[in-house]
C-alpha cells in the first residue's frame, strides 16, 4: 500500500496535469504560493476611488446568486449620485436619479457580471504593503493588481492599467441590497434613454468605473 506520502505525491501530480479547471488554482497550493480568491458570492464593500485625482465613493454591491452587480458611484462635493446596476445578460443601466435631471443609458456589455472565480489563473507577485496592510499581490492579464491582506484574506485595494485605483474601506461578506433598490426608474424603458449622456459616469460608460472596467476583462479562461 502506497504511504501517505506517496500518495500526496500522487496528488500533486494529478492536480499538476488535470485538465480540470481547478487546476489553475490548486496548483499554487502544490507550488506554495498562495491561491488567488474567490469572492464570496455575496457582499458590500465600501470604497474610495481614485482617477488619476478625481476622486469617487462607491458602493459596491456584488449579488452573483441574482446574477447582479451594483455600483453607486458619487464624486468628491458632488450632489449628484450615480448608478451603474449591471446584470449578468450583459445589460447595464446607467442613471441618476436627480429630480432636475434624471437620466439613463442602456449599455449592453454582451458578458455577465464578474464570477466569483475571476481571479482564478491571475500572476502571484508576493507581498507588498500597500494602504498600512501587507498584502499579497496577484496581477490579472496586466490589467488589474490585485491587493489582499495577508492576514486576514481581506480585499485591500485594486489598482487598473489604467491608473484608477480602488481601497476597501468596509467590506461585508453577505450583505444583500434589498430587490426594491434594484429597479431601474421608469425612463431607462422609454426608448429614448441611449443618447442621454451622463457627465459623472462618462468614464464608467466608456469602462472606467469599477463594475464596468472588470466586465472587460477576458473571463473566457474562467468559465
Ligand atoms: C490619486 O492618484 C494620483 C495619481 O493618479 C495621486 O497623485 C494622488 O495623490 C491620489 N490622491 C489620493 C487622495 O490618493
Ligand atoms: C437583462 O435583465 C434585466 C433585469 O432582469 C432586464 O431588465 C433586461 O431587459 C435584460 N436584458 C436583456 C437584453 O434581456
Amino acid at each position: 500500500m502506497a504511504s501517505a506520502r506517496e500518495q500526496m505525491y500522487l496528488m500533486a501530480i494529478l492536480l499538476i496535469f488535470s485538465p480540470s479547471k481547478l487546476t489553475l488554482s490548486n496548483a499554487g497550493a502544490v507550488t506554495g504560493q498562495p491561491i488567488p480568491p474567490e469572492w464570496p458570492h455575496q457582499f458590500h464593500a465600501f470604497m474610495f476611488m481614485n482617477e488619476s485625482g478625481i476622486l469617487q465613493k462607491l458602493d459596491l454591491w456584488y449579488d452573483w446568486p441574482n446574477g447582479r452587480n451594483f455600483n453607486i458611484i458619487r464624486n468628491q462635493l458632488d450632489h449628484v449620485v450615480s448608478y451603474d446596476l449591471e446584470w449578468t445578460n450583459g445589460t447595464s443601466f446607467v442613471y441618476t436619479l436627480d429630480p432636475s435631471d434624471p437620466t439613463c443609458k442602456v449599455v449592453d456589455f454582451g458578458v455577465g457580471i464578474l464570477r466569483p472565480n475571476w481571479l482564478d489563473g491571475a500572476t502571484y507577485l508576493g507581498q507588498q504593503h500597500v494602504d498600512n496592510f501587507l498584502c499579497n499581490v496577484w496581477a490579472k492579464v496586466d490589467f488589474i493588481v490585485y491587493y489582499e491582506e495577508v492576514l486576514t484574506r481581506r480585499p485591500v485595494r485594486r489598482d487598473f492599467s489604467s491608473g484608477y485605483t480602488g481601497h476597501v474601506m468596509t467590506f461585508e461578506v453577505g450583505a444583500v441590497l434589498e430587490d426594491a433598490n434594484w429597479q431601474a426608474p421608469v425612463y431607462c424603458f422609454d426608448g429614448n434613454e441611449k443618447e442621454k449622456n451622463i457627465p459623472i459616469l462618462g468614464s464608467a460608460v466608456r469602462g472606467g468605473s469599477l463594475g464596468s472596467l472588470m466586465r472587460e476583462i477576458p473571463t473566457g479562461e474562467t468559465m
